[in-house]
């Protein structure tokens, strides 16, 4: 059966990854603070609107506001598509105020933005969904059983769409995890992680397909740069 792939948007990543993400499936993207998940997961974004995939970006703790002024400093202008009803970008903070999942009447509450995330997917007739980023929907003190019920509850509800999918998921700062829960990564059809290394006085910016189901990886660190004109770029 051939799979049909949607193209990530940041230049060189497809080809490692057999093309682009395998469609209707859910991704995540996950590093420590300032690594590029939401420059990358922005590209992704404007790759669909280039090619008519119509996207809903839910931001939690983070304004649309600030998104857009941000895409600008790139030159890239989410302001059309917003209007043109090609993209919805949604805060969901205001809800997560009292939704906030686990936090008070667990599966109810995670129902409810399910059902949200799936009504913005069809008032745009959505492809493409991201999460940037998907912690604050969870209360960290929610005890751990409960915590991962959740999380793929959610992440398996986002493959149920039809859209392609990606979460991004924040590193704590030292740890060796390559999420923020140390689960999210197993209800992900793929998991791509970024961080930063030193040589001697001088941090390159790298990444690397750490799982990518149904499609041979390379394990290779790759570096990449943040540009101003072009966003990530991928080298090697
Ligand atoms: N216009 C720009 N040109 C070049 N580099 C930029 C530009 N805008 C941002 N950057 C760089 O990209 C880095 C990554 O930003 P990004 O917001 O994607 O990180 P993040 O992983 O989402 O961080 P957080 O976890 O705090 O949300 C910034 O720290 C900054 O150095
Ligand atoms: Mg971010």
């Amino acid at each position: 059966m051939i799979v049909e792939r949607i193209t990530s948007g940041i230049i060189g990543l497809d080809d490692l990854i057999g093309g682009g993400f395998q469609k209707g499936k859910t991704y995540l993207i996950s590093g420590e603070a300032g690594t590029g998940k939401t420059i990358f997961c922005l590209q992704f974004t404007l790759e669909g609107i280039t090619k008519g995939e119509n996207t809903v970006y839910l931001t939690i703790d983070e304004r649309p506001t600030h998104l857009v002024q941000d895409a600008a400093t790139f030159g890239w202008d989410l302001e059309a598509p917003i209007r043109e009803k090609h993209l919805n970008i949604i805060d969901i903070t205001p809800e997560f105020s009292e939704l906030r999942v686990g936090r008070f009447k667990g599966n109810v509450e995670n129902e409810k933005i399910i059902d949200e995330i799936r009504d913005q997917v069809k008032k745009v007739k959505a492809k493409r969904v991201v999460i940037d980023p998907i912690a604050p929907m969870f209360a960290s003190s929610e005890n751990q059983f409960q915590l991962r019920e959740y999380i793929r509850q959610l992440m398996f509800s986002l493959d149920d769409l039809g859209t392609t999918n990606l979460v991004s998921s924040i590193i704590d700062t030292g740890s060796n995890m390559i999420s923020k829960f140390g689960v999210e990564e197993f209800f992900a059809s793929g998991v791509i992680v970024l961080w930063m290394e030193r040589e001697e006085m001088v941090y390159d910016r790298v990444m690397m397909v750490r799982k990518m189901r149904g499609t041979p990886i390379d394990l290779r660190v790759r570096k990449f740069t943040i540009d101003s004109k072009t966003g990530i770029t991928l080298y090697g």
